[in-house]
């Protein structure tokens, strides 16, 4: 089997940060969200890997490179437009041959892996296996309808009412009779060549269509809620290490993971927390649920329950900082000489709350 992930797209929801950086790369404790599709991929046996990129694909393939790393060999496909998942899958055509497939969305994460779900679509004889998750109000997403006996019917892209529980989640698992279906398929009243109109055109022409109920949790990572909270649910499960400096003047509490060169002084660290490559924490707090990223400072000030990228510096905050989501290179503090006023560098269509 092979894996097709889909990197490209334009992110529009994690703006700003999606302005300059490709979605999948936001890191969640300090990896990028995309690694975690690759490794799920490895981890079910999979080590061919196509990456499907559009505007961001030299980002992606600065981090991924050739897949050595992961274990995997990597190849990219690129889209000249996002036009849609299924037009991913149309274009990965030569790559995926007569092999059947998962079609793994960059932004998706998923805590359990997918190993017995891929060990299941390879021995058995399903043409596609979709994985449903369960929640109150799937309607952001595309929406599965069930029959009495548990087999989907219907298949629909973000409805506007409440059709049903089942959300379809962005792991897809393919043969090559889907080509048949992302040929014969035209573009939604969005413009794109949809997954979901995919899936029913398989379900319509009697293919065999299987879903599987996931139960651990699954996060589709495109607004800042989903990228805080998925850093909260893999910060709980990290195991602490320490490869940096800490002076006898510092408290590391609880779980903490200090990465190569991250060095902290006269400060206090309650985990769960990760710093970052050659990052300074000095005269701070880091509180429970942050993920500070390399290169960044974090001096005389408090931060908890947050997400800094790289390269960034917070010095002198004049108030906690909390549930935020900061981007690369950005600078936060108090204006020299001025107590309550505030320094700012701040992108377009960014939100600070004083
Ligand atoms: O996350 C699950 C949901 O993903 C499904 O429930 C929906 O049925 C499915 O349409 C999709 O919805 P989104 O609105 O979240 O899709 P988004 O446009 O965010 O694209 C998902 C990923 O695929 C993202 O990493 C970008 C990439 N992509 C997307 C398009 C449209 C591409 O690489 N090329 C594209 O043309």
């Amino acid at each position: 089997m092979k894996g097709l992930i889909l990197s490209g797209g334009k992110g529009t929801r994690l703006r700003p940060f999606t302005y300059t950086g490709a979605k999948q790369l936001v890191p969640v404790a300090n990896k990028p969200v995309l690694f975690y599709a690759i490794e799920d991929l490895v981890e079910a046996g999979i080590r061919e890997i196509g990456i499907v990129v559009g505007d961001t694909g030299e980002q992606v393939r600065a981090a991924v490179g050739d897949g050595a790393r992961f274990g995997a060999r990597v190849s990219y496909i690129e889209q000249d437009a996002p036009r849609g998942i299924a037009h991913g899958i149309k274009i990965a055509r030569d790559f995926i041959g007569g092999d059947k497939f998962v079609l793994f969305l960059g932004d998706n994460f998923i805590r359990d892996g997918i190993a017995p779900q891929v060990a299941a679509f390879r021995d058995q004889t399903m043409n596609a296996q979709i994985i449903l998750y369960r929640m109150s109000d799937p309607g952001a997403m595309g929406v599965a309808v069930l029959d009495g006996d548990r087999r989907v019917t219907q298949v629909i892209e973000k409805p506007k009412q409440f059709v049903s529980p089942y959300a379809v989640i962005g792991i897809y698992m393919f043969d090559s009779n889907v080509f048949e279906a992302v040929n014969a398929i035209q573009p939604s009243a969005r413009g794109e060549l949809e997954i979901t109109d995919t899936i029913q055109y398989l379900i319509d022409h009697k293919f065999n269509v299987r879903a599987h109920l996931l139960e651990g949790w699954w996060i589709d990572t495109g607004k800042m809620s989903d990228i805080l909270e998925a850093n909260r649910l893999v910060l709980d499960v990290l195991d602490s290490k320490n490869e940096g400096q800490v002076d006898a003047a510092s408290r590391i509490e609880g779980r903490v993971v200090l990465q190569k060169g991250a060095v902290v002084v006269n400060s206090t660290i309650r985990g769960p927390a990760i710093i970052g490559e050659r990052t300074r924490i000095e005269n701070a707090f880091v509180g429970p649920y942050t993920s500070i990223h390399h290169d960044c400072i974090v001096r005389n000030c408090e931060i908890e329950h947050s997400v800094v990228l790289e390269s960034s510096q917070i010095v002198d905050a004049p108030a906690r900082v909390a549930d935020s989501l900061i981007g690369r290179n950005v600078q936060v503090g108090r204006a020299d000489g001025h107590t309550k006023t505030l320094r700012m560098m701040i992108g377009d269509f960014s939100k600070v709350g004083l």
